[in-house]
């Protein structure tokens, strides 16, 4: 069944792409809804695009659809990335990654002037941690990597797995560790801790990128981060 929220997500944040914009694509379900409306928008309205995609995926889909995707490094700044999320907070702080696109997508989202969520409401949460941590990890050395976030930070590791069983890669060739943080605190402490670890590439905090965030309900709700 079709998910209104997220297709009333993806519709509206067509409003904050204008003609002559870079924009990023983001992955996942929402964000597939709103490349098909954006390639329809910019077939019926002729508009010079240019994305740059955060997933292979994204990058296939818009191609298909006839967007004219080229490489980030291609590319000085990105005007505004439309993603999706798994959790948000009322910071407008969340967790990607369930798609397995973190790394990709935070590397984009970092290069965009402007990031927007589109979400449906079940994603909001009061504080993070519902949904488990994705960890985008060096295959070489895993192991450890594995323990140190079971033994010394108890957050409950598991490796993500593909439906045969064998580990899930990720698109730049990295495993995905998912770790239970429902009870961390200090979640900013948490992400420097777990970045400078030797052997994590990536994780799926995002923490005060997202400026713009577009949730489903009826009528439409667009929320804005307050910089303190
Ligand atoms: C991909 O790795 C994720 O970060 C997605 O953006 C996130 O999982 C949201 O996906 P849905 O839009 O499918 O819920």
């Amino acid at each position: 069944m079709k998910n209104i929220g997220k297709i009333s997500a993806a519709t509206a944040a067509l409003d904050f792409v204008s003609d002559n914009m870079i924009v990023g694509l983001g992955s996942g379900s929402t964000a597939r809804i709103f490349i098909e409306k954006l390639a329809n928008r910019v077939k019926t309205e002729k508009l010079n695009i240019t994305c740059v995609a955060t997933s292979i995926s994204s990058q296939e889909l818009g191609i298909e659809n006839g967007l004219n995707v080229v490489d980030l490094d291609s590319v000085d700044k990105i005007d505004v990335t439309i993603d999706g999320a798994d959790e948000v907070d009322k910071n407008l702080n969340g967790i990607k990654g369930g798609g397995a696109a973190l790394f990709y997508e935070k590397i984009v989202a970092k290069a965009s002037e402007k990031n927007i969520w589109i979400v449906d409401p079940s994603k909001q949460s009061e504080k993070l941690g519902a949904f488990k941590l994705p960890i985008e990890v060096l295959p070489l050395g895993s192991a450890h990597v594995f323990r140190y976030l079971d033994s010394e930070l108890n957050l409950d590791p598991t490796y993500r797995k593909n439906k045969d069983g064998s580990l899930l890669t990720t698109d730049s060739g990295n495993y995905i560790i998912d770790v239970d943080i429902s009870n961390v605190s200090n979640i900013d402490g948490l992400s420097t801790q777990l970045i400078e670890h030797v052997g994590i590439i990536e994780h799926g905090l995002f923490l005060n990128i997202c400026d713009t965030l577009i949730i489903g309900n009826n009528p439409v709700e667009i929320k804005t981060r307050k910089v303190y």
